[in-house]
């Protein structure tokens, strides 16, 4: 097949490159905002760079592709907090735009990477694809606007798209805002870790090439028109989380520092995957303390891959965020 896959110079896009590139021939579509970066992508690999709301560039690039896969998106929710705009327009107008050019193009499959999150937070039990959508921040709210705008494209024009929902990803690449590297870096530089409200917020944590493996199985195999979960097989306290990154990085529990809380912070996320287990066969293969122990040592021997970050706009992200210097 020859895919166009959006968004492929950011973490987990990148990831699924990786794992499909040998498979198909692969177009990368990725706007290179903050969190692109072109050395994410493996060599061999075509990148333009431009935007999913560029109606004329998706509508040249879409021209006898086979499928589109949309990683495309402003990803923090701190970030959709201070500002919601670019959220929207590449969540909710960018959706919009590629999915004109699968009608118009005749594109066969379309596959939109989700979220958790649009689902809301939930104090027992999971979400299932017939849960109703509730999401409580800009950035879940506009992924959730782009879902919406799915389903109903395929139910109304008869398109082949999909929806998977991940949740919360971890693992190489991933830009350093996110809990898990952020916590990792700021560790092996000695650095405190900030650890929002009281620290018992749950996030159900999923390696990235099992999500991306979960992402292949619906392109090819998921049924028209619908979503599947795919999460993770461990869920854990931040705090759990944050213990363990101390302890593989052989720093204290003095490194821990709780800072105010996030506004509106969802409490819990929880993902049923019964769907894509039972009718595709998919199956998370890494458990969260193999899969933070290999994140721990991708970092260790990646120096090249995130000082350039932790020396430019990330500085700045960091300073406003949290009130102080990166160390
Ligand atoms: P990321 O921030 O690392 O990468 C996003 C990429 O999209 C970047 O390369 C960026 O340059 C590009 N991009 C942003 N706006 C664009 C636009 N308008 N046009 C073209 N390219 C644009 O994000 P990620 O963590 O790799 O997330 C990828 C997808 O997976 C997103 O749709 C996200 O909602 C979803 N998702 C993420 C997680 C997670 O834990 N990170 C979990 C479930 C689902
Ligand atoms: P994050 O990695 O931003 O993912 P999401 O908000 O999409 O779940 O955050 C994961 C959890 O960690 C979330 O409950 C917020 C919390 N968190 C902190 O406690 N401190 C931090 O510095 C960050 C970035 C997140």
């Amino acid at each position: 097949m020859r895919l166009l896959v959006t968004g492929a110079a950011g973490f987990i896009g990148s990831t699924y490159v990786r794992l499909v590139k040998d498979e198909h021939e692969v177009v990368v579509l990725d706007k290179l905002t903050y969190a692109g970066r072109r050395e994410n992508l493996p060599d061999g690999v075509e990148l333009v760079v431009g935007a999913i709301e560029d109606r004329e560039l998706v509508l040249q690039l879409t021209e006898g592709v086979d499928a589109i896969v949309n990683f495309a998106a402003e990803s923090h929710v701190d970030r959709s907090i201070a500002d919601q705009n670019a959220f929207a327009r590449t969540h909710v107008i960018g959706t919009s735009v590629l999915l004109d050019a699968v009608r118009q193009r005749g594109v066969g499959r379309y596959l939109q990477v989700s979220t958790d999150e649009v689902y809301g937070s939930i104090e027992e039990g999971s979400f299932t694809e017939t849960s109703p959508l509730d999401p409580s921040s800009p950035y879940s709210a506009t992924k959730a606007g782009g879902d919406l705008l799915v389903s109903a494209y395929a139910h109304t024009h008869g398109v082949e798209a999909v929806i998977c929902r991940g949740s919360n990803n971890y693992g190489p690449r991933q830009y350093p805002e996110k809990l898990i590297p952020l916590c990792v870096l700021n560790a092996l530089h000695g650095d405190t870790l900030p650890v929002y409200g009281d620290g018992r917020q749950v996030r159900n944590w999923l390696y990235v090439e099992d999500f991306c493996r979960g992402i292949n199985v619906v392109l090819e195999r998921g049924r028209p028109g619908e979503a599947y979960n795919v999460g993770g097989p461990d869920e854990c306290e931040n705090i759990e989380v944050v213990q363990r990154i101390i302890e593989l990085t052989g720093g204290d529990e003095s490194l821990i520092e709780y800072v105010e809380d996030r506004p509106g912070h969802d409490r819990r996320y929880s993902l049923a995957s019964d769907k894509i287990r039972a009718e595709l066969g998919w199956e998370a293969q890494v458990g969260f303390d193999d899969g933070v122990a290999r994140t721990v040592d991708w970092y260790r021997d990646n120096e090249p891959w995130w000082e350039p970050i932790r020396s430019g706009e990330y500085r700045e992200y960091y300073e406003r965020q949290y009130g102080r210097s990166l160390l």
